[in-house]
């Protein structure tokens, strides 16, 4: 089966990731999805940023979790001066339309995006198998299973493919999101034995798609869906 295409951050090798710009190049270029990061800021609000401090995307500088909303609204993305999209926006813009993978970077914004995820669902009516919430830490992961039984939760892993597996098993994941390296046929063979799928990043090599393509993973991610 031909695996899912998810843009990184957006279509973020052609516009500024984590825009609704790069999001939406990312659909009209053929994704099934967008892969984005979360943060909170100082009142709990859920920021699509990847950094925890504003200046290398940014015109802003500090860290999101000191700023207010008032001032995160007057951010601008470098270079394309873009707004700094909330999750909310994201949700309204792309909401039941396609795959969402929100990985959430601080333990702060883990639980605030579950209840907007759930909000929009609950008002729209749409399904919670078009999100997947994915993190490298485990008490983020622990926070959000504890939260609902059937998030669709993606373990993410640059280093260990074992390690991610039991961790895998540990929060009752969905998804092992994995750097492309570390994924062989080993490790696929291992991960698809417990019925995990596997998403594959940042996987930007047209050698590397074709890899991947030949494993059989379930996900690609990349920053150049076009290609
Ligand atoms: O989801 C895969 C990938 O996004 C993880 O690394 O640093 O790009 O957020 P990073
Ligand atoms: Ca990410």
């Amino acid at each position: 089966m031909k695996p899912l295409l998810i843009g990184h951050r957006g279509a973020s090798g052609y516009a500024d990731e984590n825009t609704i710009k790069a999001f939406s190049m990312a659909l009209s270029m053929g994704c099934d999805g967008i892969e984005l990061d979360v943060h909170a800021d100082a009142d709990g609000n859920v920021w699509v940023i990847h950094d925890e401090t504003l200046e290398r995307t940014t015109t802003l500088d500090g860290y999101v979790a000191r700023t207010t909303a008032d001032e995160l609204r007057k951010a601008r993305t470098l270079p394309g001066n873009e707004p700094l999209p909330t999750l909310q926006q994201v949700l309204d813009q792309f909401g039941n339309k396609c795959l969402i993978n929100i990985e959430v970077k601080a333990i702060e914004a883990a639980l605030p995006a579950a209840r907007l995820v759930n909000a929009f669902c609950e008002t729209t009516g749409g399904s919670p198998k078009y999100f997947i919430f994915s993190s490298f830490d485990d008490n983020i992961l622990n926070s959000l299973r504890n939260f609902r039984p059937e998030l669709q939760l993606g373990v993410l892993e640059e280093g260990d493919w074992r390690a991610a597996l039991h961790r895998s098993l540990k929060y009752r994941a969905y998804s092992v999101h994995l750097h492309h390296t570390l994924l062989n046929e080993l490790s696929v063979n291992a991960i698809c034995s417990h019925e995990l799928r596997i998403f594959a990043w940042t996987v930007n090599s047209t050698q590397e798609l074709e890899r991947m393509n030949r494993l059989g993973v379930h996900a690609i991610i990349t920053d150049y869906p076009q290609q």
